[in-house]
């Protein structure tokens, strides 16, 4: 599940150091500073839960070392190296050596915090796919990731357990982040192909002949075997297949076609392309298309499953503030509808960033969910956000159920606190909390 995400900054000159932690708190990330390498390395590693601003001048162990030991520790960490203004070489080399940018001195702070968002939402992609490759073996903890209890969520559970059974291919498409690779992981977990192999492929942005050869081979002299050969007898998972060149298409197509039936081999193919309102169809020769969505799971976006949207962002905030060691932010009445109204564009990836923000936000003690929403929307009109398509009652339940959490939560448990605010009878308010699932007894 979802982690918090911190940044560490590390400067030898306070001034520094305490300027960057300032600006990038108060765009509402996590920081904690060090003085030096050295200190750093105490506590930044191996799976680090989040990313690195570094100087690159530094006494004693520098910048560039830095950078070489942490990617020795873990190469997929962001590092965002600071150099000197026209320091060119320097922030050439450190790009080579695998830092994720560069800042220069003086930096631009909106820059500073675009970076910080993408490097963070790019660390925390990395830790999800190795807390699921982790979880790959057991089915029933990758299901109940899937939180939503909207009947497409239901309908989602069960086609997941139903193909996951099945042993053709499958295409799954969707918005970005609506949970396309969590479904992709949960198919395998769930499945008869469960504990062989699970291999993924990332397509987008490869060249071509190298990805030929990576994916079909030939073998080259002492390199890694074919992907497909890899993946034998278990799951190859093609992420962004609407990016597969024309020619590779043909090999696929080819390679799927000699497995005969049922496939040795189960691909599932990911298609990123739905946003654009583009569709999976239309990037695939006709016959690759039709022999991967024998079966086919289409997400929904996070916009019309009205009733999670609370519920997600509940369950979210309460694990970071949980995570934080804080409270969790209580959410008001407008604030909850224009959660429900949010277009999210990145849709359960999104809200989570949102979520946490927010309990960082509290945890300080200013900053609104409404702000949040506006920064991420600035884009958006109010106007143009939409209530289409779903209905009033899903809204009603969704908003009765947050209240009377909410309400609980700052009574306490109190029965009597709750029906005085709230100004329902216990009767009543029994009947609600049972409709819902809550229980008194968590919130004592
Ligand atoms: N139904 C869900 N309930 C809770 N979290 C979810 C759900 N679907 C996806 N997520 C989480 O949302 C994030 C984005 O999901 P991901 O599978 O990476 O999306 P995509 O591959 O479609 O871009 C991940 O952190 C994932 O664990
Ligand atoms: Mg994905």
């Amino acid at each position: 599940m979802a982690q918090a995400m911190k940044i560490a900054i590390v400067d030898d000159e306070q001034d520094m150091r305490q300027s960057i932690s300032q600006w990038l708190a108060l765009s509402g990330f996590d920081t904690e500073t060090f003085p030096s390498a050295e200190d750093a390395l105490k506590s930044v590693g191996t799976d680090y839960p989040g990313v690195v601003v570094s100087d690159i001048r530094m006494p004693g162990m520098d910048g560039m070392q830095f950078l070489k030991k942490l990617m020795s520790l873990d190469s997929a960490l962001p590092v965002i190296m600071i150099t000197g203004h026209g320091d060119v070489p320097m922030a050439v080399e450190a790009m080579r050596v695998g830092a994720y940018d560069f800042l220069e001195k003086p930096f631009n702070p909106d820059r500073m915090t675009e970076l910080a968002k993408k490097a963070t939402a790019a660390r925390r992609m990395t830790l999800d796919a190795r807390a699921l490759r982790r979880e790959l073996g057991d089915g029933t903890t990758i299901m109940k990731k899937l939180i939503g209890a909207s009947p497409v969520m239901e309908r989602l559970r069960e086609d997941i357990l139903d193909i996951g059974q099945a042993d053709g291919h499958v295409l799954i498409d969707g918005e970005t982040g609506t949970g396309k690779t969590l479904v992709a992981h949960a198919l395998h977990a769930v499945g008869a192909k469960a504990g062989r192999k699970f291999v993924v492929v990332r397509l987008a942005g490869q060249d071509e002949d190298g990805l030929g050869i990576k994916m079909f081979g030939p073998m080259e002299e002492g390199g890694a075997q074919p992907l497909v050969e890899q993946a034998r007898g278990g799951t190859l998972v093609l992420e962004d297949i609407e990016s597969l060149p024309m020619a590779l298409q043909a090999r696929l197509l080819a390679w799927i076609n000699d497995q005969g039936t049922p496939p040795e081999t189960r691909v599932v193919a990911v298609c990123n392309m739905q946003e654009a309102g583009n569709v999976c169809e239309d990037a695939l020769r006709p016959d690759l298309f039709y022999r991967l969505a024998q079966m086919k799971i289409t997400l929904p976006p996070l916009r019309s499953r009205g009733e999670d949207i609370l519920m997600l962002f509940t369950r979210f905030a309460d694990q970071f503030a949980e995570e934080y060691g804080c409270a969790a932010p209580t959410v008001t009445a407008q604030e909850a509808a224009q959660l429900l109204q949010a277009p999210w564009a990145g849709n359960i990836r999104q809200l989570i960033n949102i979520a946490e923000r927010a309990v960082l936000q509290s945890r300080r003690g200013s900053g609104t969910i409404s702000s949040l929403l506006m920064n991420d929307h600035e884009d958006v009109q109010p106007q143009t956000m939409t209530t289409e398509g779903k209905p009033l009652k899903e809204y009603v339940e969704a908003f009765e159920r947050m209240l009377i959490d909410n309400t609980m939560r700052r009574h306490k448990g109190s029965i009597v606190g709750v029906m005085e605010e709230l100004c329902l009878p216990r009767r009543t308010l029994n009947e609600k909390m049972a409709k819902y699932g809550l229980q008194r007894s968590d919130y004592l």
